[in-house]
């Protein structure tokens, strides 16, 4: 039987071997994924499991996405360039990281048939998910992108690999068409984004990559001002959909049974 993982710090929240185990039951594959608590002085021992054919694929998520790669043997072109693995996959017995992020958002924004060509994106957050939600951005053709985080000097860090993107302080509002949530503000109930929604003005959409809960204060609020809404969930099923693609080679089918299998 082959093994897969979710390796992450905290982990119990995630929802994906919920996801991937339907996946794999529905297509008879002879297989189990399951969530791993890590602490960082564990990946190695982990990375050494994996390169003997203990574990069969890893998913990587919060805080460790920048933090494996130093055990890795190759990084895809995405991987690379925004120094961020969620997906860990084996070819000619060289562990490589991935990053299926990038996609989950691209065709996320797809899927609500937005077209960012001449917008402008104001992006919340310089965390581990920003650099993959910029670098989907840019491959879609926005023209460009405002990126503000509490810490000013992780946006800057942001900014050597993106070196067109504009950084304002946190608090401060500029003229935008898209705005996306990448900080863990929201995941709390009574977390909120401290913004003036009444002067940003109406139309716009507010992005959230927080799926759980599935309503945060900041969408919540953007959409009383007459907004349109999305928050981070079917980002998280194409990930996990692209990541199933990689290890099995079957792309299953997502159709409203997979999108309601997490919601109950
Ligand atoms: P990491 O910072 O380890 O990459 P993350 O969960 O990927 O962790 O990112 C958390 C993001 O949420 C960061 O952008 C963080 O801002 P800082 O860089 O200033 O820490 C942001 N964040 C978390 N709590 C916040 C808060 N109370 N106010 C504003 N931003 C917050």
């Amino acid at each position: 039987m082959k093994k897969f993982l979710v390796i992450g710090n905290p982990i119990d929240h995630s929802l994906s071997p919920k996801l991937h185990n339907y996946w794999i039951k529905k297509n008879n594959i002879d297989a189990i994924y399951e969530k791993k608590l890590l602490t960082q002085n564990e990946i190695k021992n982990l990375m050494n499991e994996f390169k003997k054919g203990k574990i069969d694929g890893i998913n990587v998520t919060v805080p460790f996405k920048k933090k494996v790669i130093p055990f890795l043997d190759n990084l895809s072109i995405e991987a690379k360039a925004t120094q961020s693995v969620n997906t860990i996959y084996k070819e000619q017995n060289k562990i490589i990281g991935h990053n299926t992020d990038i996609g989950g958002f691209e065709l996320a924004i797809k899927r609500i048939n937005y077209d960012l060509k001449n917008k402008t994106a104001f992006v919340l957050g310089a965390g581990g998910v920003a650099p993959s939600i910029i670098y989907a951005l840019k491959k879609m053709g926005i023209s460009k992108i405002i990126l503000s985080n509490r810490t000013k000097e992780k946006a800057l860090e942001i900014k050597k690999i993106f070196t067109d993107i504009n950084i304002i302080d946190w608090g401060e509002v500029r003229e935008f068409d898209i705005i996306i949530n990448t900080t863990s503000l929201g995941l709390k109930k009574d977390d909120e984004i401290k913004l003036d929604y009444s002067t940003i003005g109406t139309n716009k959409l507010f992005y959230d990559v927080i799926y759980n809960p599935s309503e945060t204060k900041f969408l919540a609020q953007a959409k009383n001002f007459g907004n349109k809404t999305e928050n981070g969930y079917m980002m998280f099923v194409y990930q996990a959909h692209q990541a199933f693609a990689i290890w099995h080679k079957i792309m299953p089918e997502i159709n409203n049974e997979t999108i309601n299998l997490l919601n109950q």
